[in-house]
Formats: C-alpha cells, sequence, structure tokens
C-alpha cells in the first residue's frame, strides 16, 4: 500500500476541494493518503511518502502564495529528485501562467511529474474537474 501526502495551501477553498477529490481518488485504490494543509505539514511529509501532489492557486501575479507555499515548495524541491508529483489548483483571473512556471521549476528539481503541466481548474472546480482529480489520484496510487 503506497502512502501518498497531499499538502495545499487554500484562500477560499476550491484548491482544498481539488485536494479532498485527489484524496477520493487515492483511496478508492486502496493507498493511504495523508492530507495536510502546508501550513502543518513537515519536510518528513514529503521525504517520507511514496508520492506527493502538491496543491496551490494562483495568487500575486501567476504565482504561488508566497507565505507558506512557496518556502515549503522551495525546502522540497531539494528532496523530491525522482518522486512522482502531481502539482494542482486553482485560478480564475488568468489562463494558468503560474502552473506552467511551477511545473518546468519542479521538473528542474528533478520530480517526476505526473502531469507534465499540472492540473488546473477554473474558479470553484466543477464537478467534472473533480472527477478527473479522482481519476488522477488514483494513477498517482498506482504509479
Ligand atoms: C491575492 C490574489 C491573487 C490572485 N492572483 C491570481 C493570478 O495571478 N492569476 C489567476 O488566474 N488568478 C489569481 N487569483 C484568483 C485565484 O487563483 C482564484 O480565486 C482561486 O480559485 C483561489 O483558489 P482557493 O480557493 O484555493 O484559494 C488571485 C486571487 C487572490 C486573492
Amino acid at each position: 500500500m503506497k502512502k501518498i501526502s497531499v499538502i495545499y495551501w487554500s484562500g477560499t477553498g476550491h484548491t482544498e476541494k481539488m485536494a479532498q477529490a485527489l484524496v477520493e481518488g487515492i483511496e478508492k485504490e486502496g493507498s493511504e493518503a495523508k492530507l495536510l494543509q502546508v501550513s502543518g505539514a513537515s519536510l518528513d511529509d514529503v521525504k517520507n511518502a511514496d508520492a506527493v501532489a502538491f496543491g496551490c492557486p494562483a495568487m500575486g501575479a501567476e504565482e504561488l502564495e508566497e507565505e507558506e507555499m512557496r518556502p515549503f515548495i522551495d525546502q522540497s524541491k531539494e528532496v523530491i529528485r525522482g518522486k512522482k508529483t502531481l502539482l494542482f489548483g486553482s485560478y480564475e483571473w488568468a489562463e494558468g501562467q503560474w502552473m506552467k512556471d511551477w511545473a518546468e521549476e519542479m521538473k528542474e528539481a528533478g520530480a517526476d511529474l505526473l502531469e507534465a503541466e499540472g492540473f488546473i481548474a477554473y474558479d470553484d472546480p466543477d464537478e467534472d474537474a473533480l472527477d478527473d482529480l479522482r481519476m488522477l489520484g488514483k494513477d498517482l496510487a498506482r504509479a
């Protein structure tokens, strides 16, 4: 049974819903999901997991949330090499450039990305997006 950490930041709950759908998929596949807000996560949650999913909406000007998520991702990049990783998050104002940049950055750090450009959902994720995330959770558990 795989242990998968799902670590996220969410201001208004959209990315949190995405994280919960991922967890549903992971558990459906018989794996163990640890769902954590980034404020309560430690580097061990990344290091000791078989796979990891990071969630963060587009913030700033196409950036990660800077107080909690950015520093956590900077630390995680030091232990992410070779690890199966899924990036996800919600956006509203633009077209997802923050995720493209984030995926590129994680790839450079050596992460083994499940989705080459991450998975993004517009605003409050609809059922289609949540279903896609349940599938991705299963894929992550199988990977
Ligand atoms: C301070 C702030 C900055 C934002 N910057 C962007 C942005 O650069 N690009 C974008 O597409 N959406 C931007 N948004 C919109 C959020 O990404 C969007 O509302 C998202 O659904 C929030 O997800 P959450 O509920 O998980 O916090 C911003 C929102 C806030 C509050």
